[in-house]
């Protein structure tokens, strides 16, 4: 596989920007749903766990074409975030992180707005109330204290720089003792010693003592779940950039290098790392998820490592590029073709959707890859 050129990096920043233009009339007083229908996003309430990825897409926009309707698109959908996080809507988990840093951290960076400013701060002190002092974790979905639902999910690496941004803003330590314990956490349980991942892990709620991993998202228990990894990868990349923790670096290259070592012809993976060859669908979005990570660590990496990784997301990139993304409006209203959101297998528990679809995580860490390539990428993770 050749790498991605600058020419094609921007010729592909060309192409999203206008189909991120072409979306606003559908998309700036409504949310993009979580996953295409038929590679066509429906609009949705700002009530999803994913709805701050279509806002992400919009800010970028504006930072590669400086346009300032994506910019006054932003603004709107900060009032949209300052409401959900006041009224609570649909906040009960830990997905704070991928909801307010694309949408509020990233217009407060460049605008100083107070209104997001206000949203991403209200939202890190939601994200507080799901620590569990019994085992030191956030705790991922439900009802809290539910031995059903005591766990946490590696997904969650993504959300604590939302904690991380708090401190830095706030002054209060409290964010980044949580965010530095779950990291703990997470590091002791959700990785195997081959550098595969548990989707969830359960601890004990009387003594927080480790329980057993368990999958939600994946095919089983023991697989690897492909977007799993791929929010192991660069979530350890963003904790190693906060903690500067050598932990994290060497689980990094551990959990990359079982991805890498997990990858078809093509580079872009099944929906689960067990299966390596077939006709199981892709999981287009897990591919620029780990290129974003593998460039976010690459200056941390020595010059040989770096260089590495480097080479290794330009080569996803370069396939994305190909093969997967879309070229014609006409086509979808996405920017990623092939993205998979839960698969049902006999042995996991999710609820069926977005399989072989676009999602919408999966345009935004295009787009943030892209931008990250093209060197216009300053960082609200
Ligand atoms: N964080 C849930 C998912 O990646 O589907």
């Amino acid at each position: 596989m050749l790498e991605i050129t600058q020419k094609e990096v921007i010729d592909a920043l060309d192409t999203a920007s206008h189909l991120i233009r072409s979306n606003l009339k559908d998309f700036t007083y409504h949310c993009q749903n979580h996953s295409s229908v038929n590679n066509v996003y429906p609009r949705c309430e700002n009530n999803q766990w994913t709805c701050g990825f279509w806002p992400g897409e919009v800010f970028l926009a504006y930072v590669y074409t400086q346009d300032e309707v994506f910019l006054k698109t932003s603004h709107i959908l900060v009032d949209s975030f300052l409401h959900r996080i006041e009224n609570k809507v649909e906040v009960d988990h830990h997905d704070m992180g991928f909801l307010y840093s694309p949408s509020c951290v990233s217009v407060y960076g460049a605008t100083g707005s107070l209104k997001a400013k206000t949203a991403a701060i209200l939202a890190s002190d939601q994200l507080l109330t799901r620590f569990q002092e019994k085992g030191n974790f956030l705790q991922a979905w439900g009802k809290m204290g539910e031995v059903e639902n005591y766990r946490f999910i590696i997904d969650c690496l993504m959300n604590l720089p939302l904690l991380y941004w708090a401190t830095e803003e706030t002054g209060d330590e409290t964010y980044r003792t949580i965010a530095r314990k779950h990291t703990a956490t997470c590091l002791s349980y959700s990785f195997r010693s081959d550098g595969s991942t548990f989707h969830t892990f359960f601890m004990d709620p009387n003594t927080g003592n480790p329980v057993r991993g368990e999958t939600c998202q994946g095919y089983a228990a023991d697989s690897s779940w492909a977007r799993g990894q791929a929010w192991g990868v660069y979530g350890l990349a963003l904790s190693y950039r906060y903690t500067k923790d050598p932990a994290c670096i060497m689980q990094f290259e551990k959990a990359a290098n079982y991805y890498l070592s997990r990858l078809p012809e093509d580079l872009i993976p099944y929906w689960d790392l067990i299966f390596v060859e077939g006709e199981e669908p892709r999981d287009s979005s897990s591919a620029s998820i780990v290129a974003c990570g593998f460039l976010e660590m690459a200056p941390f990496l020595d010059g040989e490592k770096s260089a590495y990784y480097t080479a290794w997301a330009k080569k996803m990139m370069k396939s994305l590029y190909d093969s997967y993304r879309v070229k014609d409006h006409a086509l979808s209203n996405g920017l990623v073709l092939h993205g998979t959101y839960s698969k049902k297998s006999p042995f996991n528990t999710c609820t069926p959707e977005g399989v072989d679809e676009c999602v919408s995580w999966g345009d935004y860490f295009f787009m943030e890859a892209l931008m990250r390539l093209n060197g216009t990428w300053k960082s609200f993770w």
